[in-house]
């Protein structure tokens, strides 16, 4: 669906049910309409992103259904003619500016339509044309360019800096349905700059030969299929256990809203857990808020590689309709996600949010040996996710909700990895060769969770949980104790924590104020689960701009706009922005509102079995309830059917 800014709308506009639902087609195109009246946008701006400004924190707590709320857009603007780059909050309610500002020395996220835009423009560039056609190549309409993000460098030309650029990458394919990432044309970057949609210029570095071998993954190249697969089937007959309203989920004892926006994609608002009669809170709001991938290859075309996924190009935007093809099996209920381009036009992506439930084996299980008695429960989780495709890779977001409480993110990379080539007889040094020529440069993913925590209230604070041994001695004359030493995080500078598997750490957010049956004040456990730090050198561009890297856990007390542990404007930053800023003033996160953020880091060295397209691999966390509830809140899960275990 594509629907124009001055498209004839109605006036009153239907009023949203609560105060977090996103922004509907028609605000958008409303928000867009009243900013366009009161400036003068010119026809060269580009709308970055087009967002519900969410409501102040306590307006949204101290909602109550049926009273009045005011709507406002969050725009980001960009003008192509000047490079300026402006945000706008709109009252969409009172059809108001309330907000106008030019952020300077700014570049935003590369939008969508910019992909396509770049490519164009470079395919049409004769210098490019001239040097592909040094590499055999005649057919411009094999060649593919992928606009990677520029970053910044100290040795960048000077008549780089200023400019919106975009350091282009390409691969040719040997048919129109072969897969391109067999076939880099490595040794080749262009330089484009996206304001003027112009060819700054074509670096020629050396000429590599394409790699010919075909890698191809799709049903039509890959003949012999295995054939001993029986249907396995998920039916639901009297449907799914959850409730929807607008975008309010209610599943089992799990009360939540969820929203999506282009930067983060899906986001979790007021997630709670039903106990003894009240939704206890425990998040206000959580999403992924940034991602890094930095490359570890000296290669040339390799070595300024450094996509950061959310801030430079936004995953929200880049979402999988799931109407083309289900990723799910089951009872599926999906989530529209409506956005704008960057003209200002609709873009909708059908069922971009996937929820539904899944079997996940056993909750519990006791055998009284003595009486024969077996009790056992079947675990279900609710699943929440939405799939990006990030140029050549897939990212799936998924948030898991279990009958006991847990919560769990997981992310599932896959899809194709980045490739390069190497001169015939050569071996990559960086890299693991995949076809004769072709290899996969080592990389990590790093990943940025953010939730604003809200455990039975707005005011937690952070311990630090550490297993110990207790030393031989009086107190531990057979040596066999130890005990968990939680040690409090109480400002910014002292929460900024790295994981340590040896003592089982992990990290305890609790209400101070409120204490479960037997005294313990309330928590909820981050249980770390794969992670690393970056191997990119203290001093290494990526490592000055996603300082956030650097550790693994950050607390913040909530400010509500520190939203992106690299800054608001990852795109082409210098670096020092986000969590090492803001941190410095190392504020108290003791018994207040806050903030956490978990980093975790997939080192990929890749593998031949990566390739040509690569099976899930999984990273993420686990959020479990610690002394939140009195006992085990799961002990009320009735057993299932006998019909549903027995034949
Ligand atoms: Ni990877």
């Amino acid at each position: 669906m594509a629907v124009t800014y001055d498209s004839p709308r109605s006036t009153a506009l239907p009023s949203a049910l609560h105060p977090l639902e996103p922004l509907t087609a028609e605000e958008i195109l409303a928000a867009l309409a009243i900013l366009r009246a009161s400036q003068p946008l010119g026809d060269r701006v580009r709308f970055i992103s087009i967002t519900l400004h969410e409501p102040p924190k306590s307006l949204v707590l101290d909602f109550e259904p049926g009273t009045a709320f005011e709507r406002e857009a969050f725009v980001i603007v960009l003008d192509n003619g000047t490079g300026n780059t402006y945000e706008a909050i709109v009252s969409i309610t009172h059809q108001s500016v309330k907000s106008w500002r030019h952020i300077p020395d700014v570049q935003p996220p590369i939008a969508l339509d910019e992909f396509f835009d770049c490519e164009a423009t470079v395919k049409a560039s004769p210098e490019f044309q001239a040097a592909v056609r040094k590499r055999g190549i005649t057919d411009m309409d094999l060649v593919c360019v992928d606009p990677w993000s520029a970053g910044w460098y100290a040795d960048d030309p000077q008549e780089d800096r200023g400019r919106r650029l975009s350091r282009a990458l390409c691969w040719v394919r040997s048919n129109p349905t072969d897969n391109l990432y067999a076939h880099p044309i490595d040794g080749l970057i262009v330089i484009v700059d996206l304001n003027a949609m112009q060819v700054v210029r074509v670096e020629d570095h050396a000429v590599i030969p394409v790699p010919s071998e075909m890698s191809n993954y799709t049903t039509e190249y890959v003949k012999d299929l295995r054939s001993d697969l029986k249907p396995l089937e998920i039916t639901q007959p009297q449907g799914a256990s959850f409730q929807v309203q607008g975008h309010a989920i209610r599943w089992q004892k799990w009360q939540m809203r969820i929203g999506f926006t282009p930067r983060e994609g899906l986001v979790l608002y007021q997630v709670g857990y039903e106990d003894q009669g009240r939704v206890r809170p425990i998040f206000y709001r959580a999403s992924l808020v940034e991602m890094t991938v930095p490359y570890g290859d000296t290669n040339i075309t390799q070595a300024r590689k450094n996509a950061f996924d959310v801030g430079e190009y936004g995953v929200g935007t880049l979402a999988n309709s799931l109407k083309l093809g289900c990723d799910c099996l089951g009872e599926i209920y999906y989530f529209d996600a409506v956005m704008a381009n960057t003209r200002g036009e609709i873009f909708e992506i059908k069922n971009a949010i996937c929820m539904h439930e899944e079997d996940y084996g056993i909750l519990w299980k006791h055998t009284d040996w003595r009486t024969d008695q077996v009790e056992v429960r079947r675990s279900r989780r609710l699943v929440l996710s939405f799939i990006a495709t990030v140029g050549n890779y897939e990212y799936g977001f998924f948030w898991y909700f279990y009958q006991d409480g847990t919560i769990q993110y997981e992310v599932k990379l896959t899809g194709m990895m980045t490739t390069a080539a190497v001169m015939p007889g050569e071996k990559p040094a960086y890299g693991t060769e995949l076809t004769p020529q072709l290899y996969a440069p080592n990389h990590q993913h790093v990943f940025c969770v953010r939730m604003d925590m809200m455990i039975d209230g707005v005011n937690n604070s952070v311990y630090e949980v550490d297993t110990e041994a207790v030393p031989l001695g009086a107190t531990n004359p057979y040596g066999n104790a130890f005990y968990a030493k939680s040690t409090l995080l109480a400002t910014e500078q002292e929460a900024q924590r790295l994981i340590d598997p040896f003592k089982a750490r992990y990290w305890k957010i609790v209400n101070p104020s409120v204490q479960n049956r037997m005294g313990y004040p309330v928590g909820y456990k981050l249980m770390p689960g794969e992670n690393a730090l970056p191997f990119a050198h203290p001093e290494a561009s990526v490592m000055q701009r996603g300082g956030y890297m650097t550790k693994h856990l950050w607390v913040t007390p909530y400010d509500e706009t520190e939203r992106f542990p690299a800054g608001d404007y990852p795109n082409q930053h210098v670096g020092g922005a986000g969590l090492p800023q803001w941190t410095q003033a190392n504020d108290s996160v003791e018994n207040t509102d806050i903030v956490i953020w978990y980093t975790f880091n997939h080192t990929h060295i890749p593998r031949c079995e990566d390739w040509p397209v690569m099976p899930v691999s999984y990273i993420g966390f686990m959020l479990k309830p610690v002394n939140f509830f009195d006992l085990n809140p799961a002990n009320d899960v009735p057993p299932a059917p006998p019909k549903s275990c027995c034949h």
